[in-house]
């Protein structure tokens, strides 16, 4: 235990730099529906197999490893996937994971396609919030995105179902590349601007090993904010919580505003309070992690023996990898995919 950064105040773990465990990134399905090239590219992973479906936790177990996380601080849940509303009754999993005391924040982030048919049912079991990707507006563009299986009018109709069933401030996640969507920056923000949800532009990042990424496909966020800016002038708005991913940006005009993720221009492993828990029941206590810690066992030995592991796998932990990548320092070898382990 690193002794000197405990605060005797706040009993949560520190990992090795000093940072508690906050947020705890729950995949609940290692496929998707889509192929963006950026995360899945075709071909790239075989289709889904029975035995993958049997190393998937159950929904009970997912419960009990949860709600191990959150007696080591994790009181913040994101259900991702892959694509997590492939992963059948859902909103039976939402409702257990809702009722566990200590469960502050539960979120979902999904690629929208499916979302239409389950919106409702999600917001009845309890699920607090819904981030929706959205890439491109133009119908062409977003079939290319999505490796030529999604249709942008399904996404549209998924955030309006969600709309409709009581979800506010739903935030749309689009990861933006050089020459490649770069031109639907602007009619998103205008499409978005004063509709009550938060618009985030991510910087299209190295994670895994399998999207070919080049840092000259990446386009900063300083840049975007300066074309956005032009048209629609933007004030910096403060963090609503210490370690918030995006940086905020309200329209000067009252329109709402939108957020920047700039993990490749600006990182923010400092303040990174997020672990992440893939399908088959592994921890990665980073995106770019190249191994996860298996919780299998530890699980069977009941709900006390894994919150000891996860606060001992915790306060071992050092990852920094953003910050490294900018000192061109990054580790070799495998990465996890982004599709073990979600956004
Ligand atoms: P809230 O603020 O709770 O709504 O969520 P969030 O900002 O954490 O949002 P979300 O999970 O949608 O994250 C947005 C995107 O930021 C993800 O899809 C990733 O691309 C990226 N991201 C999230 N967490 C990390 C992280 O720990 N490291 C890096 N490098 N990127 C991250
Ligand atoms: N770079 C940045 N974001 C990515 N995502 C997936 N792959 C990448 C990548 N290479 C994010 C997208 C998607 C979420 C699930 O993961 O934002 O919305
Ligand atoms: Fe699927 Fe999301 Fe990955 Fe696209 S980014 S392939 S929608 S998991
Ligand atoms: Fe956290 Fe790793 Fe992302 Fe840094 S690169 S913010 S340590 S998940």
């Amino acid at each position: 235990m690193n002794a000197m950064l405990e605060n005797p105040r706040d009993p949560r773990p520190r990992d090795l730099l000093g940072r508690p465990l906050h947020d705890l990134r729950v995949s609940v399905i290692e496929t998707c529906n889509y192929r963006c090239p950026y995360c899945m590219p075709e071909g790239s992973t075989p289709e889904e197999t029975a035995l993958d479906r049997a190393r998937r936790l159950s929904f009970v177990e997912i419960e009990a490893t949860v709600r191990a996380f959150v007696r080591v601080g994790a009181g913040k849940i994101r259900l991702t996937g892959g694509e997590p509303l492939l992963r059948k009754n859902l909103p039976v999993l939402v409702a257990r994971l809702a009722a566990i005391p200590g469960v502050e924040d539960l979120a979902l982030t999904t690629n929208g396609s499916l979302l239409a048919a389950q919106a409702q049912a999600l917001r009845d079991a309890g699920l607090h919030r819904i981030t929706v990707s959205l890439d491109a507006l133009d119908p062409a563009i977003f079939r290319t995105l999505s490796g030529g299986r999604g249709e942008v009018a399904d996404v549209l109709a998924g955030i309006a179902a969600a709309e409709s069933a009581g979800f506010s401030a739903i935030k749309l996640n689009c990861v933006v590349q050089r020459g490649i969507n770069e031109d639907q920056v602007l009619p998103l923000v205008e499409r978005f601007r004063g509709s009550g949800h938060v618009l985030r532009f991510i910087e299209y990042m190295d994670v895994g090993t399998c999207n070919g990424w080049r840092r000259d496909a990446v386009v900063p966020s300083r840049e975007l904010r300066d074309r956005i800016s032009e048209r629609w002038p933007l004030q910096a708005v403060s963090p609503s919580y210490r370690g918030e991913v995006a940086s905020r940006h309200a329209f000067v005009d009252g329109a709402g505003e939108i957020g920047f993720v700039s993990s490749v221009s600006e990182p923010f492993c400092g303040d990174c309070h997020r672990a992440r828990l893939s399908a088959d029941g592994r921890l990665f206590t980073c995106l770019f992690a190249s191994q996860g810690h298996d919780l299998r066992s530890a699980l069977a030995d009941g709900e006390d023996a894994l919150a000891t592991r996860v606060a001992e796998l915790w306060r071992g932990r050092s990852d920094r990898y953003s910050e490294q990548r900018s000192a061109a320092a990054t580790r070799p070898g495998k990465k996890i995919e982004m599709y073990f382990i979600g956004g």
